[in-house]
């Protein structure tokens, strides 16, 4: 594959709002990428977990080179950090496309896209994170660029202004979003096929960092493996992330192999407790608790009494809290459940018992 050189469009900003949390935040953060480009596996094989996702994907690529046809547009969706755009390259690898790079955001003008597009060869993949923060107006262009490989330039101003379609090669789409909901019906109508990536068993967090590690040519033994394994929000941005901390933590304070001595007495530092929870989890959690009684409450009465921004709750704090089961989301609200008081070492209130 050959990677065109990244288009000249500002960084990508990031899609949570405060940037209080790095460790545990699963969105890159400042020179991140460098390092996380280092760990990203090339081919299908190569990447570990979301079995389905590449069986199907394989399938969809074998099938798409016997035709020699450019593939279908593809979707991917689920919470930061879990392998969107490490899939996208993978996809442009597998098949030998090209592929370029751009985001929702950096699109600002129909001239963007449409400078992009029309260099485009056929089977060329155009990679858009963020895909849901597309503006309107690019937005339409998108759908009879992405349907009949065609751009609807408008030329001049007011009534001699005229439609003019310029015929485009056969490319292919990815679109990455952390929320399809906010993806309009007739966008997502236009992809081909929609993956959505889930948190990862602890057990395939644990190949990643064993496979991190010998890229990184970490020396890190089976518990200390296993113990960032559980701590890492089953999200593999994470987990690397926390094995470089730990590392940087051995270089100063021990030399060789990493255990799980040092990794606790690191993720102590590190206020990460032994689920993976950090301290802006638990504030949400007590707060709940003590201020409103455990729940059910709103999301923007949480952000209020937190100080926490809502677009922070909502994508760092809230799916990872879901997803242990910790919190629970009723039409009312977000509700405290048992286990989490169990957690915090809060005593149960009979009501929550029932
Ligand atoms: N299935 C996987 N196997 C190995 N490493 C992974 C996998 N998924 C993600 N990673 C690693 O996690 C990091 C974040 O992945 P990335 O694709 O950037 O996530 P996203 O685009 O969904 O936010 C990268 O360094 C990547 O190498
Ligand atoms: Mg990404």
């Amino acid at each position: 594959m050959i990677e065109r050189e990244e288009m000249n469009v500002p960084n990508i900003p990031p899609s949570t709002g405060s940037g209080s949390n790095t460790i545990l935040s699963p969105s890159s953060g400042d020179n991140e990428e460098t390092f996380e480009v280092g760990l990203r596996p090339q081919t299908l094989n190569e990447f570990i977990g979301q079995n389905d996702i590449k069986q199907n994907l394989s399938i969809f690529i074998e099938a798409a080179k016997k035709r020699q046809e450019p593939i279908e547009h593809v979707l991917l969706y689920g919470n930061p950090g879990l392998g969107k755009t490490t899939l996208a390259h993978i996809i442009a690898n597998e098949i030998g496309s090209q592929i370029r790079i751009t985001s929702g955001p950096a699109l600002e003008r129909v001239g963007d896209l449409a400078a992009i597009i029309s260099n485009l060869g056929r089977g060329d993949i155009l990679f858009i994170d963020e895909i849901h923060r597309l503006n309107k107006t690019i937005e339409e262009i998108m759908y009879p660029a992405m349907e009949d490989y065609a751009l609807d330039i408008i030329v001049g101003k007011g009534p001699t202004a005229r439609t003019l379609r310029l015929s485009l090669e056969k490319f292919t789409i990815i679109g990455a979003t952390t929320r399809l909901s906010l993806l309009s019906s007739p966008l997502r109508d236009r992809f081909g096929v929609t993956h959505h990536l889930n948190f990862y068993t602890d057990e395939d967090i644990a190949s990643i960092l064993k496979r991190s590690a010998k890229i990184l040519k970490v020396q890190i033994d089976e518990n200390a493996i296993l113990l960032l394994s559980q701590r890492s929000r089953r999200t593999p941005r994470i987990a690397n992330r926390l094995l470089r901390r730990v590392r940087d933590f051995a270089e100063v304070k021990a030399d060789g192999c990493i255990t799980s001595g040092l990794c606790e007495q690191a993720l102590e530092l590190l206020s990460v407790d032994e689920l993976g929870l950090d301290q802006t989890d638990r504030r949400i959690l007590e707060t709940i608790i003590e201020k409103f009684s455990g729940g059910p409450v709103g999301l923007n009465t949480i952000a209020a009494a937190t100080q926490e921004e809502i677009e922070t709750i909502e994508e760092v704090h809230e799916p990872f809290l879901l997803q242990i089961g910790f919190l629970e989301r009723t039409p009312r609200g977000r509700t405290v459940t048992p286990r989490a008081y169990q957690h915090l070492k809060r005593d149960i209130p009979t009501t929550r018992l029932l």
